[in-house]
């Protein structure tokens, strides 16, 4: 799951390990948390989906900022005029995928996102950002997707480090549900998880 360097729990742990649910949940947890610390995990980049109501379903690799195992919150970045906030303003629910080839992991989890553009959730992390090389992502002066013409397409937006808030915006995944699929020689493996408050209650299911 992660790289040899930074490890993965999940590779490390005896396989018995998971033949508890209650068990099994937590650890997804754990490794969901791991991925938003460590940039060389595999779930660090999932594939999130959301909805669009002209063209139907959409996908996009995004980047895991931040986990809240407490309150099953995914924390996402992202700017405020690309297409998919527009989506989830219209239809909060969403899915985000993650695979992860070491492990021959596949989780997806189903929830509904809230989208922020403003208060402290925002302006607190994008002090933190600011400065760094990935706030040039927020500073486009055209909004993600618009078409360019060449010349535009040629120029290089200087990093300002005086910027204001730009189009930073925080996505903020609420989780409900959660789906595990295990590949592995020996057979494959399938749960299925809700969110309930703290609980996580899952069955086993066909792979
Ligand atoms: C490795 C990788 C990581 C990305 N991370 C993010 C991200 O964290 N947030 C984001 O908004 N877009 C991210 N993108 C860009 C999106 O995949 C997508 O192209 C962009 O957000 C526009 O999506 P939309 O038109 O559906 O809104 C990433 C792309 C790649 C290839």
């Amino acid at each position: 799951m992660s790289t040899a360097a930074s490890g993965s729990e999940a590779r490390q742990a005896p396989q018995e390990e998971f033949d508890d649910l209650g068990v099994l949940g937590e650890r997804l947890w754990r490794e969901l948390g791991r991925a938003a610390q460590d940039r060389h995990h595999e779930w660090r980049q999932p594939v999130l989906a959301t909805l669009c109501p002209d063209e139907g379903p959409q996908a996009r690799t995004v980047v895991l900022r931040e986990v809240d195992v407490s309150s099953r919150m995914l924390l996402i970045y992202t700017d405020a005029r690309s297409p998919k906030v527009a989506q989830l303003q219209a239809d909060p629910r969403a899915s985000l995928v993650c695979w992860s080839r070491a492990t021959g992991w596949q989780l997806r989890l189903a929830g509904r996102i809230e989208v922020r553009a403003d208060g402290l959730d925002v302006t607190s992390r994008w002090a933190l950002m600011r400065h760094t090389r990935s706030a040039q992502d927020y500073l486009s002066p055209r909004p993600p997707g618009a078409v360019v013409d060449a010349a535009e397409r040629a120029q290089v937006t200087p990093i300002t480090t005086v910027a204001p808030r730009a189009h930073f915006a925080v996505l903020r995944f609420q989780v409900e549900r959660m789906d595990w699929l295990a590949l592995g020689p020996g057979g494959h493996r399938r749960a299925r998880f809700e969110v309930s408050g703290a609980e996580l209650p899952g069955q086993w299911c066909c792979p």
